[in-house]
């Protein structure tokens, strides 16, 4: 008999509920329990914790719900990386010490914490400190290392595709160019993999710095071509060659917020090519709502591989997807770098086959 503790961490994301719902399933037919923590590591510091039992019960029906049903946050005690990793800190002594009290308090064997780069960062803290961990690799995203994939990610992708199909048929009316800036801070796969879905005609990243020129050149050729409208997808951490991220704030804890870059673009290429130009900022749409079919399937697996590693002994290890197989990695290995798109990536070639512009 095991007692799991389970938390979600940092920015919610589609396919949340779907692994909490998969980790009861796969515990309760151990006749293991699940206590859940709500807000994210933050649930642990209150006396006793801030918990609940999860049961077969109270899991039913959440699969196909975006969010969490345990809260999350990507703020509080636990913080250990802000940015692209270059800065980390330490998770406080006394915040571990009220960890491992709330834990025993509560009888609990391991601790599942389900987050992106920087929660997992921390539980890689917490392991390292003696706590049994386990991660479950998550984030829109798709910037972690040792993962093909992260759930949620294609929920993402799939809203972009949706948002760029609805931007299409409005911009080849009006013969207009329509910039969309997409979430993405330090990696461009939702830019990418949006893009390529929607039929974008530009797709700038953080990858591949762009310059302003070779935008408007790209939308001249194909006014040329005789296609009079103009698709351009913007990943809200792209950057011009030697240039910054435009922050929209960097006075809050936690990450600094990114934003504005579209509308740098959209006034820059309307500027140069004197064609109407509009701009939409997608944000949280593409956290919310309903995950995808795969984002269901694949929470579901991690959520049951996750009891399985339990059951195996892989404690400080992450539940990892490579070549259809979901397996595992020591978390450390996941949270070493970020996961960023190689400039000469498969990806990126097809997008310039079929002549998507880079900006470069
Ligand atoms: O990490 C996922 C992410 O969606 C980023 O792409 C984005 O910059 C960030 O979260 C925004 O998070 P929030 O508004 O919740 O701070």
């Amino acid at each position: 008999m095991k007692r799991i503790g389970i938390l979600t961490s940092g920015g919610d994301c589609p396919g949340l509920n779907a692994v909490l719902r998969g980790v009861v399933r796969a515990a309760s037919n151990l006749d293991w329990e699940v206590i859940g923590f709500h807000d994210g590591f933050e649930g642990l510091l209150p006396e006793g914790g801030d918990s609940m039992a999860l049961t077969r019960a109270n899991t039913a029906g959440i699969m196909h719900l975006g969010g969490t049903m345990l809260g999350t946050t990507s703020k509080g005690h636990f913080i250990t990386k802000v940015g692209d990793g270059s800065n980390r800190s330490h998770v406080p002594p006394a915040v571990l010490a009220q960890t491992k009290r709330t834990l025993a308090a509560l009888r609990i064997d391991v601790l599942i914490c389900i987050g992106g780069d920087g929660s997992l960062t921390t539980a890689q803290q917490l392991h390292e400190a003696g706590i049994p961990v386990i991660g479950v690799p998550k984030t829109i995203d798709n910037d972690l290392e040792a993962t093909a994939m992260t759930f949620g990610f294609d929920s993402a992708v799939a809203c972009v595709a949706d948002a760029l199909d609805r931007l299409h048929t409005t911009a080849s009316s009006h013969k207009r160019i329509m910039v969309i800036e997409v979430m993405g801070r330090h990696a461009g796969w939702i830019a990418l993999y949006g893009g390529l879905a929607g039929g974008a005609d530009i797709i700038l990243i953080p990858e591949i710095p762009f310059c302003h020129e070779r935008v408007a050149a790209a939308v001249k050729k194909r006014d040329a071509e005789g296609c009079l409208s103009t698709l351009i997808v913007v990943a809200e951490g792209a950057c011009e060659t030697d240039g910054k991220e435009r922050f929209r704030s960097t006075a809050t804890e936690g990450e600094f917020k990114l934003g504005g870059i579209g509308a740098v673009v959209s006034n820059e290429v309307a500027h140069r090519t004197k064609k109407e130009t509009r701009t939409c900022v997608l944000g949280h749409l593409q956290r919310g709502g309903a995950p995808t079919t795969l984002d269901r399937i694949l929470g579901t697996r991690f959520g049951v591989h996750a009891v399985e590693m339990i059951a195996a002994g892989k404690l400080g290890e992450m539940v990892s997807y490579q070549n259809y197989e979901v397996g595992s990695v020591p978390i450390a290995d996941a949270v070493h770098r970020i996961k960023l798109v190689l400039p000469d990536c498969q990806m990126v070639q097809t997008c310039r086959a079929v002549g998507i512009s880079f900006g470069d």
